[in-house]
């Protein structure tokens, strides 16, 4: 399974930059690190190699489809994020016959996730912990994105995105989900055990032990 970096801080992508194999942003995450969006997204598409992931703000097709093209000229590896919904879709269908790599976000159920890769998405992100937020399961919904698109073929591939802890990220790989999206805390944290921090703290000090 691939793990996307979820974050537009600069120093987060760089001190992961050689581990992850993309990264996702989202207008709120670009707002909180300030500075011009165009000049932030040009420069980690430079950092990494992998898929980026960039929002559109116009809510009718003819604005994203704009915006998407003017995003899509930064670097090859932009990706350009479109909001679900009909005219999200009528967006994203345009874009594909162009080319340009698209990723419908804000997905929470299998038949949004049936219409975006009918559209042509490159991509799709279930938001699993805004669902689990209110109540719902949203591995379920993984699941049962992954059984759709199993069972036609589609080539759109499932990020699972809006993840909260660790165990998100085991249940997507279990899933067999294609990406997991995950903000630095937990991407640090896929790292650690505390029976690894304690084993190296023994052995460390048995050794140190032996030399004295
Ligand atoms: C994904 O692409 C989104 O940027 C993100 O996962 C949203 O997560 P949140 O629900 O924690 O805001």
């Amino acid at each position: 399974m691939q793990i996307f970096l979820d974050t537009a801080s600069l120093k987060e992508i760089k001190e992961l930059a050689d581990m992850i194999d993309g990264v996702t942003t989202n207008p709120s995450l670009v707002a909180k690190e300030g500075g011009t969006f165009h000049e932030l997204l040009k420069e980690i598409c430079g950092i990494v190699p992998g898929p980026v992931s960039a929002e559109v703000l116009s809510l009718e097709p003819e604005g994203m489809v704009r915006e998407a093209r003017e995003l899509a000229k930064i670097a090859n590896n932009v990706v350009v994020k479109i909001p679900m919904g009909l005219p999200g879709m009528h967006a994203v269908k345009q874009l594909s016959q162009e080319g340009i790599a698209t990723n419908v976000t804000l997905v929470f159920s299998s038949t949004q996730a049936l219409w975006a890769a009918k559209s042509g998405a490159t991509f799709v992100s279930p938001f699993v912990g805004r669902i689990d937020d209110r109540a719902g399961d949203g591995m379920d919904v993984v699941d049962e994105i992954l059984e759709v698109y199993g069972n036609y073929g589609y080539e759109t591939e499932v990020i699972v995105a809006s993840v909260r802890h660790v165990r998100h990220v085991v249940e997507s790989a279990l899933l067999g989900a294609d990406i997991a999206t995950v903000p630095y805390k937990v991407a640090r944290q896929l790292f650690e055990h505390p029976l690894t921090t304690e084993g190296i703290d023994q052995f460390l000090k048995d050794w140190k032990g032996v030399q004295a």
